[in-house]
């Protein structure tokens, strides 16, 4: 079948085109029949036109025009006339197109899903039909603006002279903390590779290898749970720099979020980005990645409290933790007690048993613990946490990770309920000074923050021997409206240390051997200081596209049950493929 060539985009015309002829192609928006008129919305990637068959053309033409039905793929071609009622919501809303010619490409059923912006479709609908969905102008304008963000990093980062490298993908285990997707070889009975979690080990060998500045846009997998910012396969900008110090890095990823909010958003950012120390954002935010675009920051009242009659306080103190709260200014009138129980039961997935909540009147204060503080006590810590009439206080009294988890998630649900969140408004900030090592409550050790390649603060390379856990990494976390973008740190480039590092991780010899064994070996033969960063490209489109989630900036993302919609996988395999691979399952 011959193509109408096409002349324009289904958005492209205007008024200044009015009595060219020209050709579109595309597919059939909507088509109405208004008995000798027949308009058709003709839709691409760009926009939509309308396409007017009437009664002057040949019968055969306004037959098969007749014909048309939504999704049919077509080429037209007429000439463009001003249009009698306007559609000012269309940017081609002031024109038409009278039709002379039409080819119909492809017929279609009725799609299961409408190709509409504003759509309410189930989700695991909208990703079985991610063909269709990818129809909608919203989903194709995501994934223009997202491959404009490549070409702006591809661009930025090889001038700035780093060279783009792929790594491996069938590789050994990397150690990103999440569980690894499993390649069985069949070469190798018995044998698996792991999908990388990220390109760290390798990226760190390229610069024992000389290549000075690397950097990749690189798939990784992860085998964690979803959330709304998290998938499986996702996306990093993945980066590493030879000879550099903490701000070294940092400089180059400013230029480089500079050169992305001016070209993409036409906005300039203001250099040098805030910085907080870890220890800061917990106490002031209980977040490692806080959301600084409003306030209700964590206030300490463990002293104030420390000799109160409360129970549920002071025996949190006693077991070594503390209590402490928000002040939701202007919150108490909306916080009826329907939804501070709605907030209570929230809370629960944090480890929150409860929570105490102070509502300042103009007559004083009323709360949830009114029986166990006389009404000056109440008002004492209304004070201190600088409440005034009409504010809502929250207090949590736990071990300290519960206190932080439960506030900084209950100041950022609020500020989202009270319609705080701006989304023109962006937050930078620069998370620094994380420990070194954090201590895993469910497997009841201590593990690497970061990763085991992060080096300590210099000031703290001693402690690393005599006691590891009060170290501090020199890694750095880049922080948008409390979502962590990407992170990065400065690495271990000393053998000694490294295995310091290990020993602190409690890493038998055999461990280590097996499991980095190659790194470890590199670094004896002549390391360069090194260090990068990662940004998770998923989320910094999500972020600037005003999206809730990462799905809606991934082709083909996978549903809650990390399953592909559309392929089905994962999928069961033959038998045969089992046998050789040497594998019978359970
Ligand atoms: P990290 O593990 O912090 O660091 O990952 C870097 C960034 O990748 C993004 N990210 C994710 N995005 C979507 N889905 C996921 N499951 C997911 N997991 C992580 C986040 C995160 O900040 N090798 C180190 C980097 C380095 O040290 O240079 C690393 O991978 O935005």
């Amino acid at each position: 079948m011959a193509i109408l060539k096409r002349t324009h985009m289904c958005g492209d015309l205007r008024k200044e085109n009015i009595g060219e002829t020209v050709s579109l192609n595309g597919w059939v928006a909507k088509r109405r029949n208004l008995g000798g008129l027949i308009f058709c919305d003709v839709r691409d990637k760009t926009g939509i036109t309308q396409v007017v068959f009437n009664d002057q053309i040949p019968q055969e033409l306004f037959d098969k025009a007749d014909r048309l039905r939504s999704e049919y793929v077509v080429g037209v071609k007429g000439t463009v006339c001003e249009r009698e009622s306007k559609n000012p919501d269309l940017p081609t809303g002031d024109i038409e197109i009278i039709a002379e010619e039409l080819v119909i490409y492809s017929e279609a059923e009725t799609p299961p899903i409408y190709i509409k912006d504003d759509d309410n479709v189930d989700d695991n609908l909208r990703l079985k039909y991610r063909y269709l969905d990818l129809r909608k102008k919203k989903m194709q304008d995501n994934l223009t603006f997202r491959a404009h963000l490549t070409n702006i990093a591809r661009n930025y980062f090889a001038e700035n002279g780093f060279t783009e490298v792929e790594t491996p993908m069938l590789i050994k285990s990397t150690p990103e903390g999440a569980r690894d997707y499993l390649v069985p070889s069949r070469v190798n009975p018995g044998r698996f590779y792991a999908l990388p979690q990220s390109p760290q080990t390798f990226k760190q060998l390229l610069m024992v290898g000389g290549t000075d500045r690397y950097f990749q846009i690189v798939k990784c997998f992860r085998d964690e749970d979803l959330r709304a910012d998290r998938q499986p396969e996702f996306t990093q900008i993945d980066l590493e720099m030879s000879f550099v110090e903490v701000d070294d890095v940092i400089e180059v990823q400013e230029g480089f979020m500079k050169r992305v909010f001016k070209e993409l958003k036409g906005i300039d950012l203001v250099t040098p980005f805030p910085r907080m120390t870890w220890q800061e954002a917990m106490d002031r935010y209980g977040s490692d990645k806080p959301d600084t675009r409003f306030g209700f920051e964590l206030q300490d009242i463990t002293e104030l409290v420390k000799d109160c009659d409360f129970k549920v306080f002071t025996d949190a103190i006693a077991a070594g933790g503390s209590v402490r709260g928000i002040c939701v200014t202007g919150g108490a009138p909306a916080y009826t007690r329907k939804k501070i129980d709605k907030l209570t039961e929230a809370i629960k997935s944090y480890g929150a048993k409860g929570m105490v909540w102070m509502k300042v009147n103009a007559d004083g204060v009323s709360s949830s613990v009114n029986k166990f503080f006389t009404p000056e006590a109440l008002q004492e810590i209304a004070d201190k946490m600088g409440a005034k009439a009409d504010d809502l206080i929250l207090i949590i009294s736990d071990q300290n990770k519960v206190v932080w988890d439960t506030l900084g998630f209950l100041r950022r649900h609020i500020a989202g309920e009270m319609g705080l969140l701006d989304d023109e408004q962006y937050n930078f900030l620069w998370v620094v000074d994380f420990p070194l090592f954090e201590y895993d409550e469910k497997e009841d050790r201590w593990s690497a923050m970061h990763h085991p390649f992060t080096s300590p603060k210099e000031e703290d390379a001693e402690l690393l021997k005599t006691d590891p856990h009060a170290c501090k990494a020199n890694a750095y976390d880049i922080v948008l409206n409390g979502v962590e973008l990407g992170g990065g740190s400065i690495r271990i480039h000393d053998r000694d240390m490294q295995e310091d590092m290990f020993r602190a991780l409690n890493m038998g010899e055999e461990e280590i051997n097996e499991k980095f064994g190659f790194l470890v070996e590199a670094f004896r033969y002549g390391t360069p200081p090194h260090g990068g960063l990662a940004y998770g490209l998923d989320r910094l489109v999500m972020l600037l596209t005003g999206e809730k989630s990462i799905r809606e900036v991934i082709a083909f993302p996978k549903n809650q049950a990390a399953q592909c919609m559309v392929s089905e996988a994962p999928g069961l395999v033959d038998e045969q493929q089992l046998d050789e691979l040497g594998i019978k399952l359970k």
